[in-house]
């Protein structure tokens, strides 16, 4: 599948590099479309990768997965543009968090609560299915869950059904074999919230290596 991954931190390139390895046409995007970050990238790639910037890694991807700072990801759509987006799924991993004060970040006020950063990248690109998963916890969990010992969850959610069933088979490629969907994708506001208690339990550890597990019993 041909893949455009907006972003150049962690997230992005853990991700990019996974998805390569899994077969996938991957076009990584930087702002510029030549950040030192994602040519470092590349030159480990052995085949069925590009660089670009985000308008050409929107315009490459049948599958567009936004990983970039919380504060810049509007400006990452506007970037991108929205009409090139139009029809496809467009996966925000994404959260609110603003590290203008330091450590640790706080939830963007605009972008949470009353709705979410996942709410706001569909308003600016009204024709894209956006998904939103894979956000709740650390990116090399997100790519290889196998890595943490123990049951523990993915969460996906959005307002196109089709769409979050791509992601969950993307997803089940990562090795997820049954994320938690909860509902339209006005329920990012809660998974994006969830970010105090994951910073909170990082600043706890001193590790990322942790996650949330849900378990559902029978309706009493
Ligand atoms: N790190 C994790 O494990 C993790 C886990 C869960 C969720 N997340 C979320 O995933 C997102 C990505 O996190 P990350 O740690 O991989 O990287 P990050 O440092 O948060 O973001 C790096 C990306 O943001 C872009 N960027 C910075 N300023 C920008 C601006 N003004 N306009 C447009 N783009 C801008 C950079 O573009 P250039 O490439 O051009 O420099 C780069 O591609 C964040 O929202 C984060 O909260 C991260």
């Amino acid at each position: 599948m041909k893949i455009g991954v907006l972003g150049t931190g962690m997230v992005g390139t853990t991700l990019a590099t996974r998805l390569v390895g899994l077969g996938h046409d991957v076009m990584l995007a930087s702002r510029d479309g030549r950040s030192e970050a994602a040519a470092n990238w590349l030159a480990e790639q052995a085949g069925g990768a590009a660089t670009g910037s985000f308008a050409e890694a929107a315009r490459h991807g049948e599958v567009i997965i936004l990983a970039v700072r919380g504060d810049a990801a509007l400006a990452a759509i506007a970037a991108s543009g929205p009409d090139r987006l139009a029809g496809k799924v467009l996966l925000n991993i994404s959260n609110p968090l603003d590290f203008s004060q330091g450590f640790p970040p706080r939830m963007i006020p605009e972008l949470s609560n009353t709705t979410s950063l996942s709410e706001a990248v569909q308003a600016a690109a009204p024709a894209a299915r956006v998904v939103n998963s894979l956000n709740t916890m650390n990116a090399a969990l997100m790519v290889n869950p196998d890595a943490l010992a123990g049951a523990h969850d993915v969460f996906v959610c959005g307002d196109d059904e089709a769409a979050k069933e791509v992601v969950a088979g993307l997803l089940g490629e990562f090795g997820w074999t049954a994320p938690v969907d909860l509902g339209p994708l006005r329920a990012a506001r809660g998974t994006e919230g969830m970010m105090p208690v994951w910073l909170a339990l990082f600043g706890r550890l001193g590790h990322a290596n942790f996650n949330y597990r849900i378990n559902i019993g029978a309706k009493p």
